[in-house]
């Protein structure tokens, strides 16, 4: 039987988690997880269903995915491997050091997020491909099928996205070829329960089908790409797209209150952050203090002040600069940044720097996925902001990311989500950007109990954090631990998000004390994070879209 329950709004006790005995999925795109799990239904394992929704997200959840993107797929086998599969993308071969700063040295307001020069050379096919033939158990060409047809017959625009379109029409008329994507034939805005339909898409995933990894990185996708980036002054070259290879990854692994923490190390800083805030919270009895205290609260902030501190710092790309996940990632590490810790006051960022380490020798989606045999699979993919960089390759069909904005154009100065960084992080041609990302898998008992992760740029590592610590301390079941109010602290700029109606008047006036005088309710989007879950349950599974947006999920 086929289980769809569409995510509805934030409210205080989270959504009833959907349950299923033989397979669950949880993105963004309610069509997409039903994609995902008919793969399921027909044989196909939990990566077989993670890499056909990811295809199926690049045509149904448009403002994201598509394929001039990137992801992290972090995959649990039924027979116990843990594997990471890393396609972020890389800067261009023609990219430098100083690409995106003026002759004073000063960045380029937009250079490196709206321009042609913010684009990297994307990883998506083949980090899919990747996990399919080595993970999964069906052909590509049924892995890609549901994605062609969804591409080529259209599926009904749901109201979030056909709202999404129109307010972006103004950026879209600036590019022609965007703006024939995104508007009917003729030129009228899409509403929402229109048929869209993409054909210039439908052809690029059948030559993907046909050729592999070939009929991306080789041939016509390949000559339309180059074409592209000749008119508007772009760097990728068709040099760079046959170069472009994934990485397959050992994980960062950590515990947490007799659980297991497995997840995506760099150049995402999202694991290696993940397990060290972990490590800082594990002495502090959490459960005793509860939910949405200000001692709770306060403890996490000062958590994440000190590993944000570090990722500016000690986080790059691991091919490039050796970054020292061993200690970071270590108890005793954790201890030691805490050492200064007062429960009582809030530390000043100006005073906390990075951890001095002895020498060693942003839009976004999220999916969940798990089967009956014990395969588990959390994917997070993006183009970095919502449309990427706003360009639609002319002829095939899909938008340019503008992730180039993750490196650090300037050591230190702020990126589009305020993150700083230094040489770890500087730009170098084939080098990968520093990530958020952080696709999660929690282990109980030496099996998968909670798979998650979410978009949301430098907010991604601390939505994680919190669904985690909501699940094993506060007992939450799934529904509330994703939907329960978020707060994020990045070190830099030193102040605290919360979420609208996230902490009570009482709760902030005791942390104001406590000198978190920084404490700003966001007025942007639906919330914090989107962190599509799934987790194993006594008798079978469950999964829960984030009710801060319009995913599902989906079972069998
Ligand atoms: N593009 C946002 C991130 O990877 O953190």
């Amino acid at each position: 039987m086929l289980l769809c329950v569409a995510a509805g709004t934030l409210h205080a006790a989270g959504p009833t988690p959907l349950f299923a005995q033989n397979g669950v999925v949880a993105s963004r795109s309610p069509i997409a997880s039903e994609v995902g799990v008919e793969i399921m239904r027909t044989g196909g394992n939990a990566v077989d269903a993670a890499v056909a929704t990811g295809f199926a997200l690049a045509v149904t959840y448009a403002s994201v995915v598509f394929f001039f993107v990137w992801g992290f797929l972090l995959i649990h086998t039924a027979e116990g491997e843990v594997v990471a599969n890393d396609h972020r993308e890389k800067a261009p071969l023609a990219a430098t050091h100083d690409m995106y700063l003026d002759e004073e040295g000063e960045v380029v307001e937009g250079l490196s997020t709206a321009s042609p020069l913010a684009v990297g050379v994307p990883g998506t096919v083949d980090g899919l491909l990747a996990a399919l033939e080595r993970h999964g158990t069906i052909s590509r060409r049924e892995a890609i099928a549901p994605a062609v047809r969804l591409a080529r017959d259209g599926f009904p625009l749901p109201h979030d996205i056909a709202q999404q379109l129109a307010s972006r029409r103004e950026a879209f008329a600036e590019h022609p070829a965007t703006l024939a994507v995104f508007s009917k034939p003729d030129g009228e805005p899409f509403a929402a329960g229109d048929l869209f339909r993409q054909p210039d898409l439908a052809a690029t995933l059948e030559r993907i089908a046909e050729q592999g990894r070939d009929g991306f990185y080789q041939g016509e996708t390949a000559d339309l790409i180059v074409r592209e980036m000749e008119q508007i002054g772009g760097l990728v070259t068709r040099e760079d797209l046959a170069a472009y290879r994934s990485a397959w990854r050992e994980p960062v692994r950590g515990t947490y209150r007799e659980h297991e923490i497995v997840a995506m190390p760099p150049p995402s800083s999202g694991g290696v952050l993940l397990v060290q805030m972990l490590n800082m919270l594990e002495p502090f009895d959490v459960r005793g203090s509860g939910f949405g205290s200000a001692a709770t609260i306060h403890r996490m902030i000062e958590a994440e002040r000190r590993a944000y501190a570090d990722r500016a710092v000690h986080l790059g790309d691991p091919d490039f600069y050796d970054v020292p996940i061993g200690l970071l990632t270590s108890k005793d590490y954790a201890l030691e940044r805490l050492a200064d810790f007062n429960p009582k006051a809030a530390s000043s960022s100006d005073d906390v720097a990075a951890g001095q380490l002895p020498p060693e020798g942003p839009e976004t989606t999220h999916v969940s996925v798990m089967d009956a045999a014990g395969n588990a699979v959390a994917y997070t993919t993006t183009l970095n902001f919502s449309f990427g960089a706003k360009m639609v390759v002319t002829g095939a069909g899909f938008l340019l990311n503008n992730e180039m904005d993750d490196f650090s154009a300037r050591p230190f100065t702020p990126n589009a989500y305020g993150l700083i960084g230094g040489e770890a992080n500087a730009i170098a041609p084939g080098k990968r950007m520093l990530s958020s990302m952080t696709p999660t898998i929690v282990l109980k008992e030496g099996k998968p109990w909670l798979v998650t992760g979410s978009p949301g740029g430098s907010t991604i590592i601390t939505t994680v954090l919190q669904v985690i610590v909501n699940a094993i301390d506060h007992g939450m079941d799934l529904g509330d631990a994703v939907a329960a109010p978020r707060f994020h602290h990045q070190w830099q700029p030193n102040r605290v998000i919360v979420e609208r109606h996230g902490i009570s008047p009482d709760t902030r006036a005791l942390l104001e004390a406590m000198g978190h005088e920084q404490l700003v309710e966001i007025r942007w989007g639906r919330g914090i994070g989107d962190a599509n879950s799934a987790m194993r349950a006594p008798a079978g599974l469950t999964a829960v879209a984030d009710p801060r947006n319009a995913g599902g999920a989906a079972g069998l």
